[in-house]
């Protein structure tokens, strides 16, 4: 069934379908146009949303500005799939059309209910005097595709700035509990709790994170995109705070994303944690979200992307689109720490397969025959290494190295504004495999098992599809390495 909110919502969807047709060649010669990862069709792409297992369907929304390649008036794109590897693009879910949202459908999360999905998301105005508002909407659809919408359901309590947005809603026993990322009004960040009998009537219930909580001391001016799950017995509160200064290895980029593990009290309302952990180590890595699916699973997907960083100088803009999403991780948690593992399903992908049961890199920089390729994915494992380093090298434009003296991962490649080579590190005591996937613009590099990874998006030649091993003294490892088939 189609459902009409407004005539100013059909006109909206109707501009959307010409830019998308406007612009779908120009948009499709692009060579860097990933061949498995979701992006926009046109437009700009940031947060994953509203991402949820319904009716045997996974949804993935997303933060969506058709128009141009610049942030803006945020719509809801939506694609659907069966398996979490071949994506169908639908209709857009939202479109910023009503006066409680008309500078943007913010980010914010799915959830089921009585056949239902619910839609939380944050209406973003601004307002004639300039200033900001925000508003918690909720839309509602019976097919999964078409959404009533059913305005703000919570406005914004004393205390914080209007800066105070992306609704993750979760049920624990009979109650319905949304987290919110919030700044106060001494410009600190916070992570805000509200409940529910019947999801349209919220309490709030206080800041469960944020600001001196916890002994954290100063920790940012704003905190985006909460997202608070059981997992393996424990809670886990993964956050994006803006603000935070770099320190040794941590906060390089721009803006950050890491999770807390701690324990939920919901009778007093406490979320008692430990320390913040960054979630990626890699240049491009933003905002994400996770879902429960129907085998028990906790996926998450991430945005490729950091808000505002490098964005003029992605290549891509001369085409018309910006930005994609990482590939679907399980999550598990082992000693305290997330490991994220890419999902099962996306094995399909592989095609051509190349085994080396035996590799030894030592003095010189080697080629593997049929080791190369645009879209790649790489297993290496029983690494031993005597003292020396271990660099692979992708496509000529980007760098792992493993260095097991300093005990350091390194991610190199070069800058997209200036004539430099940048560089992104972590500390691994001991490397003993990696997990890497390639695609035409982007590296996703798992280390023993996902304990660390980064996520990265490298524009290099595109001609050049070489991977280069190299090492001063001996290393050996296990390869296998696969074509990965082109889904978009
Ligand atoms: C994070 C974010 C969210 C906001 C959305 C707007 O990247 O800034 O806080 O809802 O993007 O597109």
């Amino acid at each position: 069934m189609i459902i009409v909110n407004s005539e100013r919502e059909k006109e909206l969807f109707s501009q959307v379908y010409d830019e998308i047709n406007k612009y779908k060649d120009i948009v499709c010669k692009d060579p860097f146009r990933l061949h498995y990862h979701i992006m926009p069709p046109v437009g700009l792409l940031n947060d994953p949303n509203g991402f949820i297992h319904f009716h045997g369907v996974y949804h993935l929304f997303y933060q969506w500005n058709p128009f141009d390649t610049k942030h803006g008036s945020k719509f809801w794109g939506h694609y659907t799939s069966a398996d979490l590897v071949h994506w169908e693009h639908q209709p857009p879910a939202l479109a910023p059309s009503e006066w409680y949202e008309k500078n943007g459908c913010y980010s914010g999360s799915a959830i089921e209910h009585e056949g239902k999905m619910f839609l939380f998301y944050t209406g973003n105005v601004k307002n004639r005097e300039g200033n900001r508002e925000s508003y918690q909407c909720l839309a509602i659809s019976q097919d999964g595709i078409h959404f009533k919408k059913k305005g703000p359901i919570i406005r914004l309590p004393q205390g914080y700035t209007a800066h105070f947005r992306d609704p993750k809603v979760w049920k624990k026993g009979e109650t319905w509990y949304l987290v919110i990322g919030a700044q106060s009004e001494k410009e600190e960040g916070r992570v805000v709790l509200y409940s529910s009998k019947d999801l349209y009537t919220w309490k709030y219930l206080g800041a469960l994170a944020g600001g001196n909580m916890n002994g954290l001391g100063e920790f940012g001016y704003m905190w985006e995109c909460p997202d608070l799950f059981e997992l393996d017995g424990q809670d886990v509160l993964i956050v994006s705070p803006q603000g935070l200064q770099p320190k040794g290895y941590s906060y390089n980029n721009l803006y950050q994303t890491g999770y807390f593990v701690g324990k939920m009290d919901y009778k007093n309302i406490n979320f008692e944690h430990g320390e913040f952990i960054e979630l990626d180590r890699g240049f491009d890595f933003y905002a994400p979200q996770t879902t429960l699916d129907e085998q028990g699973r906790r996926i998450l997907i991430g945005w490729m992307g950091v808000p505002e960083e490098n964005e003029a100088y992605h290549p891509t803009i001369h085409h018309r689109w910006i930005h994609c999403m990482t590939i679907p991780r399980q999550l598990k948690l082992k000693d305290g720490r997330l490991y994220q593992k890419p999902v099962d399903e996306l094995q399909m992908l592989r095609e051509k397969e190349v085994t080396y049961p035996h590799v030894q890199i030592a003095g010189r920089a080697i080629k593997l025959e049929q080791v190369n390729g645009k879209a790649v994915e790489m297993i290496l494992d029983s690494m031993h290494f005597a003292t020396e380093s271990l660099e692979i090298s992708f496509k000529g434009h980007a760098r792992f190295i493993y260095d097991p003296v300093k005990k350091r991962a390194t991610l190199e490649r070069k800058s997209l504004k200036e004539d430099k080579i940048e560089s992104r590190h972590c500390e691994v005591p001991s490397l003993h495999k990696l997990h890497i996937f390639l695609d035409t613009s982007s590296a996703e590099i798992f280390l023993n098992d996902g304990e660390e990874v980064f996520s990265s998006r490298i524009f290099g030649d595109v001609a050049d599809e070489s991977i280069v091993f190299s090492s001063k003294g001996k290393v050996t490892f296990r390869l296998k390495k696969w074509t990965l088939r082109k889904i978009f």
